[in-house]
């Protein structure tokens, strides 16, 4: 069994040994070091997955902004509360127990509750497609990384069909040091 919770300053050094351990470098956890420190930090929004022998999961939403851009030109549509999910990783041991997909729906919960707009990210579409996720490139989103459009992915936080217009995605400078 797990519990899922926002991390405190005592989960830090778990978290961090939870990517240190499932990434195969130690990049995701200096990105999450570095993002803990920036104002794109949403404390309630780093959640950990917690097990009886300690934290074995950990995902990261922080805040991205969206400007011009997009398919419209339509400024006062654009999502004014847009986070990115990243990183995102379960203890090698315990993975493909469910753990990954349930950290992701309370994270996706939070960001609802807290009410933000939509989460963008680059992963696998096969896995992410199965909590909404879908390509944001269609939507007029785009990206400063040199990674495929095919895994840049948007979902939508709220009902309001009329307002899903993207741009270009601006995220902290944590990220472009990766
Ligand atoms: C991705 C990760 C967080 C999923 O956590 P988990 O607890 O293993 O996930 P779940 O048990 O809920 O779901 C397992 C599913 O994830 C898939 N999966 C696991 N790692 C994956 C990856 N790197 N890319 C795509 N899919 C992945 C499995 O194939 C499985 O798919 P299935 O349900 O169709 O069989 C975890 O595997 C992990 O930490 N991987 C290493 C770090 C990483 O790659 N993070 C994501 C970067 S986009």
């Amino acid at each position: 069994m797990c519990q899922f919770r926002p991390e405190t300053a005592a989960d830090h050094a778990a978290v961090e040994a939870v990517h240190r351990a499932a990434f195969p470098t130690d990049d995701e956890a200096a990105l999450v070091a570095a993002l803990r420190e920036s104002d794109a930090f949403v404390p309630g929004l780093s959640i950990v997955a917690e097990a009886d022998a300690g934290i074995v999961g950990h995902v990261l939403f922080t805040e991205v902004s969206v400007s011009g851009g997009g398919r419209t030109g339509r400024d006062a549509a654009r999502p004014d509360a847009a986070l990115t999910l990243a990183p995102v990783a379960v203890s090698p041991d315990r993975q493909g127990e469910g753990i990954g997909s349930r950290l992701i729906r309370h994270g996706l919960d939070a960001c609802r509750e807290a009410g933000y707009e939509c989460a963008v990210l680059h992963g696998d579409p096969d896995f992410y497609s199965r909590f909404g996720f879908e390509p944001a490139a269609p939507y007029g989103f785009s990206h400063p990384f040199d990674l495929p459009d095919a895994d840049f992915q948007v979902l939508w936080l709220t009902d309001e069909e009329n307002d899903r217009i993207g741009g270009r995605v601006t995220y902290d400078a944590a990220f472009l040091d990766l």
